[in-house]
């Protein structure tokens, strides 16, 4: 991991603060994390047994929780104002202290994230006081939780084995160069996760939050490149460096077999070696083909992503699918390659133009859709793209991030991000690539999975509606024009997600509750097409 001066800070002013429930594992991270950085951690749980030399369990019999925490809150403000402090582990209810939770934005809060069934069974084993009733238990997780989501800066999930690798990338937070605006989401993956950065000022800190590879060489959107490549090469040089970059043009002729041998090959001139890194600059074109030929580069390099539009920032970015287009179908030669880490900023989204902010918003909606509440009520709150995008680019990409992690090839669960993508795909595809932008394919797409659940599932008409006013609110397509439906059910026969001669449709029973691989008759895709194309 990068070096600072300080072992955390480079000021000592910011501490690594460790949250979460119980059962998450705190101290143990705590004590990992200390360790990695040559420094001694603290509990507040063992300082509080020390101070009144007595175990918390029998505190809570002798004087109850109120006072309890009255001790913890004393304990806690006064190890988060020592010097001496590096890395803290608070305890499970710490949180409910506002005045702790006041004091706790001046550090950088990792919450481990444990689910209920884990955090259950090695607290109820450990008798903790408050993990002797089990609705009691669940109830203050769901109170806790929001308070650790609203403090953290970094979110960790926690499985039965804490991936130790999440805590170097937390603790890159700390450094004085990365803004208090930059949060760091760790992604699960079998075999090893990576982290995800997101907020205003990611980009600035590229340099510093940099943990894989080498030497840096880039694969840039050329259009983007000349937006941000300056901004880009400053921040690297506080870190590897960006010994070469590859611009390509924008646009998805660029998904192609052709241009993947040309960046290949620029690569090669270029002398990139296996111990060297790839980062991808640009939208999901970019960030595909970059990924793609970091997957077969000397049989794989780490690629780090950088999305620079809304699809890209909410979807393209996560999740290890790569590849590139042939003239047949889209997206018919590829790997899985997941990400090294990803830098996330929303702020390039202030260049991009109206109409791709509009075309990512139809992915946003599909997230939506997909996780159901709260997060389909904060996108149809939400309205319209002009707004700040920040919070709900965060919570999408933690959608998709847990969908992947559940799934990672593709196999079962993930095909619930397909909503919409089997029509939009074979619209794509039946007008040459050229006819509508991705998004604006996924937005038609979506109408007819809409439709193909009220008529297959029972979805309530109601969600179409809703979903038809988002759309068209944000200048995005509810009816379309073009190709006869034989030509599109033609490439949806095409479409790699078939089963068994048939399309699979991701369908809705209702937001959050998705049906994947579908069957459905012909005749009522036809209908279905048919009714979305005159709106
Ligand atoms: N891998 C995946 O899981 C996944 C998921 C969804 C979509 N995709 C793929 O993503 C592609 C679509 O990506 P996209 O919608 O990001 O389009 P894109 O990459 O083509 O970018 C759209 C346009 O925006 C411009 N641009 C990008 N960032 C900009 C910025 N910050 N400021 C100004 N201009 C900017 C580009 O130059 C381009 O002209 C499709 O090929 C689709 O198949 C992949």
């Amino acid at each position: 991991m990068a070096q600072v001066s300080d072992p955390v800070t480079g000021t000592g002013r910011r501490k690594l603060v460790l949250l979460g429930f119980m059962g998450s594992g705190k101290s143990h991270a705590a004590s990992v994390l200390a360790k990695r950085l040559g420094v001694e951690p603290l509990d507040s749980d063992e300082l509080i047994e020390q101070r009144l030399d007595k175990p918390i369990a029998e505190i809570f019999e002798d004087q109850g929780e109120g006072a309890f925490r009255e001790h913890e809150e004393a304990v806690v403000i006064d190890l988060l104002d020592r010097d001496d402090a590096r890395v803290v582990a608070l305890g499970g209810g710490a949180v409910e202290s506002p005045g702790v939770m006041r004091r706790l934005t001046d550090h950088v809060c990792v919450y481990l994230d444990v689910g209920t069934d884990l955090a259950w069974e090695r607290a109820h084993r450990s008798a903790r006081p408050l993990a002797r009733d089990h609705d009691r238990f669940l109830a203050l997780h769901a109170e806790r939780v929001p308070l650790y989501e609203s403090v953290a800066r970094a979110v960790v999930p926690v499985d039965a084995e804490l991936d130790e690798s999440a805590l170097d990338a937390a603790a890159l937070l700390a450094s004085d160069a990365v803004p208090a605006t930059v949060r760091m989401v760790w992604a699960q993956v079998p075999g090893g996760g990576y982290p995800v950065y997101v907020g205003r000022g990611a980009l600035e800190a590229a340099g510093v939050l940099w943990s894989t590879g080498e030497r840096c060489f880039a694969v840039a959107d050329e259009a983007v490149w000349g937006l941000y490549g300056e901004q880009l090469e400053r921040a690297l040089a506080t870190g590897p460096g960006l010994q070469q970059v590859v611009t390509v043009p924008p646009g998805e002729e660029t998904k192609s077999l052709g241009q993947a041998e040309q960046v290949l090959s620029a690569l090669t001139r270029a002398g990139m070696e296996r111990s060297d890194a790839l980062l991808a600059l640009g939208g999901g074109v970019a960030g595909d083909l970059a990924g793609f030929c970091a997957a077969v580069y000397q049989r794989g390099v780490p690629v780090v992503q950088v999305p620079t539009t809304l699809v890209a920032q909410v979807d393209s970015a996560y999740g290890g699918k790569t590849g590139v287009d042939l003239p047949e179908a889209k997206n018919y030669a590829g790997v899985f390659h997941q990400p090294a880490a990803v830098i996330t900023d929303p702020r390039l989204l202030s260049s991009l133009p109206a109409s791709e902010l509009r075309a990512g918003f139809a992915e946003v909606v599909k997230t939506g859709l997909i996780a159901g509440d709260p997060l389909w009520g904060e996108v149809r709150s939400l309205g319209s793209v002009e707004q700040p995008l920040d919070a709900v680019i965060e919570s999408c990409l933690r959608v998709k991030l847990a969908v992947v992690a559940r799934d990672e090839r593709d196999r079962g669960a993930r095909a619930s991000l397909n909503l919409g993508h089997t029509f939009a795909h074979a619209l794509e595809a039946a007008t040459g690539y050229a006819g509508y932008r991705h998004g604006e394919a996924v937005a038609i797409g979506l109408l007819v999975a809409l439709r193909l659940s009220e008529h297959e599932l029972g979805l309530d008409a109601s969600v179409r509606e809703a979903v038809a006013a988002l759309l068209r609110g944000n200048g995005l397509p509810v009816a379309f024009e073009g190709p006869p439906t034989s030509d599109v059910l033609a490439r949806m026969a095409l479409d790699k997600k078939r089963s068994g001669g048939r399309v699979g449709f991701v369908l809705l029973r209702a937001p959050g509750d998705v049906v994947t691989h579908q069957e459905v008759d012909d005749a009522v895709v036809r209908a279905a097409i048919e009714e979305v194309r005159t709106g």
